[in-house]
C-alpha cells in the first residue's frame, strides 16, 4: 500500500505563484512622460514598471530586468536635491537607455562631462543619425525629434560614440553597443519624434532581446493565476460592477478564473443614461451568465437630491448612498471576503514629486465612487497593473461587447452633474432623452472615434421660443462635446455642421421641455468638462 505524501497533495493543490514576466524597469527621475514612456513599450508586447529613484535597485533585484529606462526629469545633474539613481544600475549587466536628464546622468556616471547651459532648446528639431545600428537600427539620415533641454553632453564616456547630432547638440545620441547603453537628448516617446515609436522598439528588441510576450492572452492567463493565488479554490469575490470598461473587464477576468464565486453588484441610482442598466444585465447576466445583482435604488438617490443644488452636496450624497446601498448588498454574501475593483496602474504608480526630492508618493485611489475603508474585506484588483489601452485590447480579447469597451467616461455621479441645479425625475427624463440623441447621432456619424467624451447638459435657464403657433418658455440644453488624452485637459471639438443641426433640430423636436441648444465651446482649462 502507498501512503499519500501529504506534501504533495498540498503542493498539488496550492495556487501557482503567478510568475512576473520578464520586462524593462522604468525609473522615474521626475518625468512629465514617464507614463506615456511604459505605455509605448508595452505597445511593444513588453512589461514594464515605473519605480521612482529611490526605489531602482531594490526594484531591479527584485524584478531582474530585461533593460533599464531612465527618463527625463526637470532637475539639472548639477542641481541640489537633483534625482540620485543608484550608480549599481549600471553594473547589473543589462542595458540602459539614458532619455534626457538620465542621459546626462548617465554620462556623468560613466565619466563623462554635462555642461550647465542657461539656454533652453525647445521643439522640433532635426538631427543628423551617424550611426545606423542598435538603437538606431534601420534608421539613418535625417529626422525629426523633440527636445526640451538646457543641459547637455560634452565630452563622452570612454566606449561611447555619437549616434546622432543637430545643429545645436553635437551628441544628440549617444551609446556604447558593446554594454547596450544608450542615451538620446531628445524624447522618443512623444508623437513629435517621427520614428520614436522605432527607436523604443529598437531599444526594446535589438538591444534588449525582448520577446515581446506581453499580450492579451499572456495578461489574461497572468491576472488569473494572481486570481487563483490571492482567493484560493473556495474563496467568493463581491463586485461593484459600473458598467464601465475598467470594472466590467475585471469582471469578465474575475469571472473567467473564479465562475460562480463572483457576485456582481450593479446599483441603479437613477442617474444612468439611457439604456445602461439594460446593457449591463444583458451583457453579464444573460451573455456571460454572471452573478448579477441589480439594486434598483433610484428612488433613494433622487429623493436625497430634493432641493441639492450645490455640486459638491450633490457629490457627497451620491457618494454617501453609495456606500450605504453597496454594502447593505455586499454583506447578503457572507461567503465573499474578497472585494473585486476595477484599479488600473495609473492609480497605483508611486509618483515622484515633479521639484526635486525622492520621496515617493503613492496615489490614493477608489473606484466606484468610492467603497469604504470599513469593509473587512481584502483586495482583489486584476487590472493593478494595467494601462486602460491594455484593459480594452483585453476586453476585446475575451470577447466583451464593444459597447462596453468603447464606452465613453462617466462619472460615478452620473447624471446628477449635468442636471445643472436642481436634480428631479423629470429633468432627469428630459436630459436622458437628449444625451440619448448626442450619443447615438455621434456615434452613427462615426464621428465618436476622435473624441473623449460627447454629452448633453441641462441648464437651469428657461428661454422663450415658438413651437407651431405656440408660445414656449422651456430649458436649455447645451452639447459637450471634447477630445483629450486623459481628460486633465481637454479641447472643444467643432462638429460637422449637418451633423450639429440634426442633433439639434432632433433634440428640439423630440424632447419635450427643451426649446434650445447651445453650443458649449470652453476648454480645459480653464473650464472642467462637466460643468459640475
Ligand atoms: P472634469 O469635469 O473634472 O472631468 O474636467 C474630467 C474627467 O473626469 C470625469 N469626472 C468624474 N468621474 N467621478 C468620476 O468617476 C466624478 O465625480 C467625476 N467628475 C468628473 C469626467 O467625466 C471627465 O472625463
Amino acid at each position: 500500500m502507498t501512503v499519500p505524501d501529504p506534501s504533495a497533495q498540498a503542493r498539488s493543490i496550492a495556487p501557482a505563484a503567478p510568475e512576473r514576466p520578464k520586462g524593462l524597469l522604468i525609473v522615474d527621475l521626475g518625468a512629465q512622460y514617464a507614463q506615456l514612456i511604459a505605455r509605448r513599450i508595452r505597445e511593444c508586447g513588453t512589461w514594464c514598471e515605473i519605480v521612482p529613484a529611490a526605489r531602482a535597485l531594490e526594484a531591479a533585484r527584485a524584478m531582474a530586468p530585461g533593460g533599464i529606462v531612465l527618463t527625463g526629469g526637470p532637475a539639472s545633474v548639477y542641481a541640489e536635491g537633483a534625482p540620485v539613481v543608484p550608480p549599481e544600475l549600471l553594473g547589473l549587466g543589462v542595458p540602459v537607455l539614458g532619455i534626457c536628464y538620465g542621459m546626462q546622468w548617465m554620462t556623468q556616471a560613466l565619466g563623462g562631462r554635462v555642461r550647465g547651459s542657461g539656454e533652453r532648446e525647445f521643439g522640433h528639431t532635426s538631427i543628423a543619425v551617424t550611426e545606423s545600428n542598435g538603437l538606431f537600427h534601420g534608421i539613418d539620415g535625417r529626422t525629426v525629434v523633440w527636445m526640451s533641454h538646457g543641459d547637455k553632453v560634452v565630452t563622452l564616456p570612454p566606449g561611447f560614440k555619437t549616434y546622432a547630432r543637430s545643429e545645436t547638440c553635437e551628441h544628440a545620441a549617444i551609446g556604447d553597443p558593446a554594454r547596450g547603453f544608450f542615451g538620446v537628448q531628445f524624447h522618443p516617446e512623444v508623437t513629435h519624434t517621427a520614428r520614436g515609436v522605432e527607436l523604443l522598439r529598437n531599444f526594446v528588441f535589438q538591444v534588449c532581446g525582448m520577446p515581446g510576450d506581453w499580450q492579451p492572452d499572456s495578461i489574461v492567463e497572468q491576472a488569473i493565476q494572481k486570481i487563483h493565488s490571492t482567493v484560493g479554490p473556495h474563496g467568493e469575490v463581491v463586485l461593484g460592477l459600473s458598467g464601465g470598461v475598467d470594472s466590467s473587464v475585471a469582471a469578465v477576468i474575475l469571472h473567467r478564473a473564479i465562475g460562480e464565486r463572483l457576485h456582481c453588484i450593479f446599483v441603479d441610482n437613477g442617474l444612468l443614461r439611457k439604456g445602461e442598466r439594460e446593457v449591463v444585465e444583458t451583457t453579464f447576466r444573460d451573455q456571460w451568465g454572471v452573478d448579477l445583482t441589480v439594486v434598483d435604488a433610484a428612488e433613494r438617490f433622487v429623493d436625497h437630491l430634493k432641493g441639492v443644488t450645490d455640486p459638491e452636496a450633490k457629490r457627497r450624497s451620491i457618494g454617501g448612498d453609495f456606500v450605504e446601498v453597496f454594502r447593505g448588498e455586499a454583506t447578503r454574501f457572507r461567503a465573499a471576503h474578497f472585494l473585486g475593483q476595477g484599479t488600473l496602474y495609473p492609480d497605483v504608480i508611486e509618483s515622484v514629486p515633479v521639484h526635486g526630492g525622492n520621496t515617493a508618493m503613492i496615489k490614493s485611489h477608489h473606484n466606484v465612487g468610492g467603497l469604504p475603508d470599513d469593509m473587512d474585506m481584502q483586495l482583489v484588483e486584476p487590472l493593478r497593473e494595467l494601462f486602460k489601452d491594455e484593459v480594452r485590447a483585453i476586453g476585446r480579447f475575451l470577447g466583451l461587447d464593444e459597447r462596453i469597451i468603447a464606452r465613453q467616461p462617466f462619472p460615478g455621479p452620473g447624471l446628477a452633474v449635468r442636471v445643472v441645479g436642481e436634480v428631479t425625475p423629470e429633468r432627469l427624463a428630459v436630459l436622458r432623452e437628449a444625451d440619448h440623441i448626442v450619443t447615438t447621432e455621434v456615434e452613427a456619424a462615426g464621428a465618436h472615434a476622435s473624441l473623449w467624451q460627447y454629452f448633453a447638459v441641462l441648464l437651469p435657464v428657461q428661454s422663450v421660443g415658438v413651437m407651431g403657433d405656440q408660445r414656449t418658455y422651456e430649458s436649455t440644453c447645451a452639447l459637450r462635446i471634447v477630445s483629450s488624452s486623459d481628460g486633465m485637459t481637454a479641447d472643444w471639438v467643432y462638429l460637422e455642421h449637418e451633423l450639429l443641426r440634426r442633433i439639434s433640430s432632433r433634440i428640439t423636436a423630440e424632447v419635450r421641455g427643451i426649446n434650445r441648444v447651445v453650443l458649449d465651446i470652453s476648454s480645459k482649462p480653464p473650464s472642467t468638462i462637466e460643468w459640475e
